[in-house]
């Protein structure tokens, strides 16, 4: 077996409902911030760790998805008829190499860790990466490259992590902290969302994830956990006295793309990290009433 993490598994089947009408037709992943969808950037996260093989797990109504990450002859010519060179190097340049991307559907909607169980055939026997794009993380090296580095030196399942409020608890999986090393957290196993004052630690769970394919195991029992899902958290929390499980202290700004307010500050945060905007922007802010 393979140490390497190869293969990333983007879980995107969710409804959207928070997003209602905008998602009514388009799917959630494919909401724009600033310029690209949700899911690219997840993508471009992955492919900066390393990832070579891509494989998401759709629904109903997805297909834009797969038509985002599609060669599109049509517009090449379109593109090619206005000499627009540099726009055609760029569209190739972040479109996943032919046969390097999969799709499988989840059928019913039976929570995130049968989303993953989905995949199990397309990730065989190797360690991988999960990523949520509704997580979406602003960093100087992207979040999952953090990750894949610290995880050569521990290996098991490692995830991301990020120290929440106590009201905020009962909304992610949590970590059962057992000691830190800097950003590096050894855990004693996870629980999904937890109600307040039952929580474990305050260190949550964020949509970043590397396992290692006997989380399938757990998973293939189908068993349910919090709100009557298939938990992934619980197939971790299975693994934690088989294998190591840390939590990863990522350097960076995690936005929760699934709530609006936070789509709307992701939105801020990443045109004022781009140059070609940043002025114009900032000059707009500065002439809103001060809240
Ligand atoms: C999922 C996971 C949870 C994790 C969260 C991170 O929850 O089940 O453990 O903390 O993502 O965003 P969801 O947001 O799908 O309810």
């Amino acid at each position: 077996m393979t140490n390497k993490v190869r293969k990333a598994v983007f879980p995107v089947g969710g409804l959207g409902t928070r997003f209602l009408p905008a998602t009514k037709a388009l799917p959630k992943e494919m909401l724009p911030v600033v310029d690209k969808p949700l899911i690219h950037y997840a993508v471009e996260e992955a492919r900066a760790a390393g990832i070579e093989e891509f494989i998401f797990v759709t629904g109903k109504g997805k297909s834009a998805i797969e038509d985002h990450f599609d060669y599109s002859g049509e517009l090449v010519a379109q593109l090619a008829a206005r000499g627009r060179t540099d726009a055609i190097e760029e569209l190739q340049a972040w479109l996943p190499a032919p046969g390097k991307v999969a799709y499988t559907r989840q059928q019913e909607p039976l929570g995130l860790g049968h989303a993953v169980w989905c995949a199990r055939h397309l990730v065989g026997d190797e360690p991988f990466a999960v990523l949520l794009a509704d997580d979406l993380i602003l960093s100087a090296e992207p979040c999952l490259k953090q990750m894949v580095e610290a995880y050569g030196e521990v290996g098991g399942n490692m995830v991301a992590a990020l120290t929440v409020a106590d009201e905020a608890v009962s909304r992610y999986g949590i970590l059962k902290v057992e000691s830190q090393d800097g950003p590096l957290v050894r855990a004693a196993g996870v629980v999904e969302k937890p109600p307040r004052g039952e929580a474990p630690s305050n260190l949550a769970v964020i949509g970043r994830y590397i396992l290692v394919p006997q989380v399938f195991e757990y998973l293939d029992r189908q068993e349910r956990g919090a709100g009557g899902e298939i938990q992934l958290t619980d197939a971790i929390d299975w693994l934690a006295d088989k294998a190591p499980l840390h939590g990863w202290c990522f350097e960076g700004q995690r936005f929760d793309c699934g709530v609006k307010a936070e789509f709307l500050q992701a939105n801020i945060a990443f045109a004022l990290a781009r140059e070609d905007m940043r002025d114009e922007l900032q000059a707009f802010l500065r002439t809103l009433p001060d809240a």
